[in-house]
């Protein structure tokens, strides 16, 4: 079965939430939280879901704010997908909406103890622009700024995307 790539809509939000909970328990996103943010797809937001079957496999977003520049909001993959490829497809959809929307740069921040993550950003054009001590609560963890200048970006490398951030 492939995977696709498709708007995330409030029929996901039960299988976003069970995700979200397993890979951010120090910071999962309240059903609340969610559902506004769902509430603004299409304006100012771009929710993706990446679906196999019935199955949701993974999820991102990301603000628009409407000037030059957008930040990657969530990015998540579901564990047993992880490595196939879905995460690089998720943040080319995300990094072409941007340029769609004539964003010269997108920022985001990640978990200072998540290299995995930092790689993957790495591999497609983002680089470390700052630090913020303590960010994520209550851990207090760091967060590392990341910035990807989307006119600058090189070819990108990541794994196979299928047919179709943060923290
Ligand atoms: C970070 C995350 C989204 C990556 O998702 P993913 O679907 O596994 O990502 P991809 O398969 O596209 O890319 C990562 C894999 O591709 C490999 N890869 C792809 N292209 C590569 C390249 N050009 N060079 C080296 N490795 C490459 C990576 O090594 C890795 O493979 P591995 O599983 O063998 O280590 C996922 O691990 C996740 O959900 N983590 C928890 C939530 C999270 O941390 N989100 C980010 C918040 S900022």
């Amino acid at each position: 079965m492939s995977v696709r790539l498709r708007s995330l809509r409030y029929e996901d939000l039960g299988a976003v939430l069970d995700l979200e909970r397993s890979h951010f328990p120090d910071d999962a996103w309240s059903p609340g939280m969610f559902a506004e943010e769902l509430a603004m797809q299409g304006r100012g937001r771009h929710y993706v879901a990446a679906g196999e079957g019935n199955e949701l496999v993974g999820y991102a977003g990301m603000m628009l704010p409407g000037g030059r520049q957008a930040e990657v909001l969530t990015l998540a993959v579901n564990q047993a997908h992880w490595g196939r490829g879905i995460g690089s497809a998720l943040l080319t959809n995300l990094l072409e909406e941007a340029a769609r929307h004539d964003c010269a740069e997108v920022f985001l921040e990640v978990r200072a103890d998540n290299p995995r993550a930092q790689d993957l950003y790495q591999r497609f054009g983002f680089s470390n622009v700052g630090i913020r001590r303590g960010y994520y609560q209550p851990s207090g963890m760091d967060a590392i700024v990341m910035r990807c200048g989307l006119n600058e970006q090189p070819s990108r490398t990541g794994g196979t995307a299928p047919a179709g951030g943060a923290r």
